[in-house]
């Protein structure tokens, strides 16, 4: 079992269940211990970006079940400087005997990509752990920090009294901010809830995540918080931001600055929550306010993350499936092929007689499909095809679409199954040359590994070589797939 995004918060690891375990361990938290104990279970705490709660209270917690542990703070004291990979250095700390390993690192999708190898380690090489190893992640660059949105879930339990039903606002740099991320992916879908996202031009909260999002406005305005029940607000990650952005930051701050003459033109039952820590974007003059709740939010730390570490060490370990990620190889069905109706006329193009025509693009979206084709390497440019844009149908609701006519081209079944999972409308015909047309609907493949890379500079596969980049298909027949990077949610091209 892993703590390491929003999907490990299900069933009886629901946030309810996390919120209610977290309740439970505050007089525990209070006498610095807890009435059980772990004391042969040892803890490393790698804490690779600056911490101040997050390391603290994950000590604490650690501190609290009697377990041993050893705290490594940056990259100076070990061999990640000399250049060791991320890979060799979570074999050595399993090697050693880790059955925590607790990471904040700048490197997205390094905690599933620890998962993976401390599995493995103790199942091909290890002589002396006898595994398993739980992976929790801290923070992972500009990714996600579940064990946060465990403790801010704890506050909105212990100040609305409720965990769904209310509006929650969300404020600073939701580009980057992980706690934002996590946050929003803990309250998606839950039953009444309506979301304000506030960020300034460029730092909005990435598509992959509103992606599908129900009963959400984006502002730039800290005035479109005024109905909110919770605010949260964050601070701008500069340090994760070029200079020309850190430059254009500077200009825009103020802007964002909660201050008395703010906080008392909004609802005035608001509650503000801040992960910490606030650079100016509360001002000092409020920071004792009662709708300021930001510090009570950090006591919740200890309790929570105790709440996570006895549920890794008291649940049956989940396994992750090495082997789930095969490359889908045969995806074509049988299917019956139609006669050409040769009476139904042609108005837009030049018909085929031969190749494969790819009807009912959304209009304007074939630039998306011919650079799927250059990722596939299956059409290069002096290929015979035809693009017709922007061709008059009734089907949508502009009266357009797009016809891409693949002429004596036969298109490889992953590739049509991968264009069909993400324009479900789309119709793919097959000419075979004979008279005939086959209308095929390819099942949605499971994933890319083949021929991918992922464009984030710091996604772990662009940092260890041993992290091999998967792209999965998300989302339903409805709205379209997004292929994403299975390691930092980056869009392989929508
Ligand atoms: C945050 C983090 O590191 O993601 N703080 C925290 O863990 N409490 C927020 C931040 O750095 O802005």
């Amino acid at each position: 079992m892993h703590i390491i995004s929003m999907r490990d918060f299900r069933g009886i690891n629901s946030l309810e269940a996390t919120v209610a375990r977290a309740e439970s361990m505050r007089d525990w938290a209070r006498r610095n211990t807890c009435e059980i104990q772990f004391p042969h279970h040892k803890a490393v705490l790698l804490f690779l970006e600056p911490s101040t709660r997050t390391m603290y209270s994950t000590e604490q917690a650690v501190l609290n079940f009697g377990m041993r542990h050893t705290l490594i703070a940056g990259t100076d004291h070990i061999s990640i400087l000399k250049g060791e990979s991320f890979a060799d250095t979570f074999r050595m700390l399993v090697g050693q005997g880790a059955r925590v390993i607790a990471l904040r690192t700048k490197v997205e999708g390094a905690p599933l990509f620890a998962a993976k190898i401390c599995q493995q380690y103790i199942d091909e090489i290890s002589i002396i752990n006898p595994g398993p190893v739980n992976i929790i992640n801290c923070g992972d660059g500009r990714q996600f920090h579940p064990t946060q949105t465990a403790l801010d879930t704890t506050t909105i339990q212990w100040t609305l009294g409720r965990l769904d039903r209310f509006t929650l606002g969300i404020v600073g740099d939701l580009e980057n901010g992980r706690t934002c991320h996590s946050l929003l992916e803990a309250f998606r879908d839950r039953p009444g809830m309506k979301f304000v996202l506030v960020a300034p031009k460029g730092l909005e909260m990435p598509k992959q995540y509103t992606h599908g999002l129900q009963n959400y406005t984006e502002s730039e305005s800290l005035d479109a918080l005024a109905d909110c029940d919770i605010v949260y607000d964050t601070r701008f990650q500069l340090e994760r931001h070029s200079p020309e952005v850190r430059r254009y930051v500077e200009s825009i701050r103020h802007l964002y600055i909660i201050n008395q003459q703010v906080l008392d033109s909004w609802n005035q039952n608001v509650r503000v929550m801040h992960p910490l820590p606030r650079v100016d974007e509360i001002a000092p003059e409020i920071s004792l306010d009662k709708r300021i709740i930001a510090f009570q939010q950090a006591e919740f730390g200890i309790t929570a993350r105790m709440a996570l570490l006895f549920r890794l060490l008291t649940q049956p370990f989940e396994r992750i499936d090495l082997t789930a990620y095969r490359q889908v190889a045969e995806l074509a069905p049988k299917d019956t092929p139609q006669p050409i109706d040769s009476q139904k006329p042609v108005k837009y193009f030049q018909p085929i007689e031969r190749g494969t025509v790819i009807d009912h693009v959304p209009a304007g979206q074939t630039n998306l499909i011919l650079k799927m084709f250059s990722t596939f390497g299956c059409l290069d440019g002096n290929s015979p095809h035809q693009i017709v844009q922007y061709v008059k149908s009734s089907r949508y609701p502009d009266n357009k679409k797009d016809v891409l006519l693949l002429n004596n081209f036969d298109l490889p079944s992953l590739v049509a199954a991968t264009i069909q999972a993400v324009f479900p409308q789309v119709t793919i015909n097959r000419l075979p040359g004979d008279g005939t047309i086959v209308k095929r609907r390819y099942p949605v493949p499971f994933c890319l590994t083949e021929n991918v890379h992922c464009s984030n500079d710091a996604c772990i596969t662009n940092v260890d070589h041993e992290a091999k980049p998967i792209f999965i298909f998300n989302g339903t027949p409805t709205t379209g797939h997004r292929i994403q990077c299975e390691y930092c949610g980056s869009s392989l091209w929508n």
